[in-house]
């Protein structure tokens, strides 16, 4: 329609992904290494971070633009404070027919109710390994694994309507052994789990082409065990690749970031929790919306942003990867605009 906006290569605007937390309870070392993150670090302060009231706001123009997926992501989603009002009052905007979540799970059991019962539709836990040592280095020294099971089985004892899915990085070398456990854990449970090749987001994880496990060899690796049969896309550019086991026992996914990027689908855009919106999962800029939010801008100016962004949007870094020049650029950081 006239009042959906495509980007220059001609995609709409669909989803939107909302940071609410830029801090987290986990110092992993990919995303916030303890050496950048630790005690000094300047984290926003809670004016600086978008009230509930500026972000329904935000969703609510969002939503006429086309946006019909929203998901709440950090940092840590579940350091924001009464979090469940805030999915019960997105939960109330017309044209939103999903409304999903990102966490690490560690306080997850404490409120998958109270979440479920406020409107969210589904949760993404993020897993790495089951292997408890090696969660604990990997979330750099401030998980239980424990507390993260206990928080998926409590999302699936609440009942979501819609999916509770993993999402597991998977590096060279750091944790590619734990894949088939993890595998043979939810099989079976009706819990996806998708696993993620290692991108380069940000400018400190130091990422290198070889800590990625290309999808393909792990489909190979799960295979072997567990014959696997691909599925079709339910959608041009879904961003997970999926499989099913020929047994019956449910589906895997691959998010091939790397070895198959899937920019041209993407309908993306992402707002930081101090209000910049982001067109890319790896920009270098983003629109303020919070100068014009709280200089009293009326819906009409906020969406004319909204707008011009989208319509001005070119983004396909992950398709031109090659192109770009380690550390040339400074790009936005995942726990800013999580993932
Ligand atoms: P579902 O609706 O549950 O399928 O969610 P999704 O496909 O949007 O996946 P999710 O939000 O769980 O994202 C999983 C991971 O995929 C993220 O943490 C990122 O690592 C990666 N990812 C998601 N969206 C993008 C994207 O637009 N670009 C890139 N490069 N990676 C992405
Ligand atoms: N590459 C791929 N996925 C990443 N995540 C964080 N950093 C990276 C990275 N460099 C994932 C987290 C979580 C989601 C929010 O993004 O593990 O599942
Ligand atoms: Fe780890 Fe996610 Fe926290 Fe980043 S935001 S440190 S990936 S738990
Ligand atoms: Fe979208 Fe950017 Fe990811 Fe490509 S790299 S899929 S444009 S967010």
């Amino acid at each position: 329609s006239a009042m959906h906006p495509l980007d220059q290569h001609g995609r709409p605007l669909h989803d939107l992904r909302i940071s609410v937390m830029d801090r987290c309870n986990f110092r992993c070392p990919y995303c916030m290494p303890e050496a950048t993150y630790g005690e000094h670090f300047a984290f926003l302060r809670n004016e600086e971070r978008l009230s509930f009231d500026e972000i329904e706001r935000l969703c609510r123009l969002a939503a006429s633009l086309g946006v019909s997926k929203l998901r709440l992501t950090g940092g840590e989603p579940l350091l924001r404070p009464q979090l469940p009002e805030l999915v019960a009052r997105l939960r109330g905007i017309d044209g939103i027919t999903d409304l999903a979540l990102t966490t690490n799970g560690v306080l997850l059991s404490r409120h998958a109710e109270e979440l479920r019962d406020a409107g969210l539709d589904r949760v993404t836990i993020s897993l790495d390994t089951l292997d408890p040592a090696l969660f604990h280095r990997m979330s750099g020294g401030r998980g239980a694994l424990d507390d993260v099971l206990d928080g998926i089985e409590a999302a699936q004892a609440a009942g979501y309507p819609h999916d509770v899915k993993l999402n597991t990085v998977v590096q060279r070398g750091v944790n590619e052994h734990t894949v088939l456990e993890l595998i043979e854990r939810f099989r079976g449970t009706g819990i996806v789990v998708r696993f993620i090749e290692y991108m380069d987001v940000g400018n400190r994880n130091h990422w290198n082409p070889t800590d990625v496990v290309p999808s393909r060899e792990l489909v190979e690796r799960i295979h072997a065990r567990w014959p696997l049969q691909a599925l079709p896309p339910k959608y041009p550019g879904e961003v997970a690749t999926r499989y099913r086991f020929l047994d019956g026992a449910g589906e895997v996914g691959m998010i091939s970031s790397i070895s198959q990027p899937f920019c041209g689908g993407c309908t993306r855009a992402r707002l930081s929790s101090e209000g910049m919106l982001y067109t890319c999962l790896f920009a270098t800029r983003g629109a303020d919306l919070r100068g014009p939010l709280r200089d009293g801008a009326s819906d009409d100016a906020l969406l004319a942003v909204l707008r011009e962004v989208w319509l001005r949007r070119t983004d396909r870094y992950s398709e031109e990867r090659a192109k770009h020049q380690p550390g040339t650029q400074r790009k936005i950081e995942m726990n800013y605009i999580g993932g």
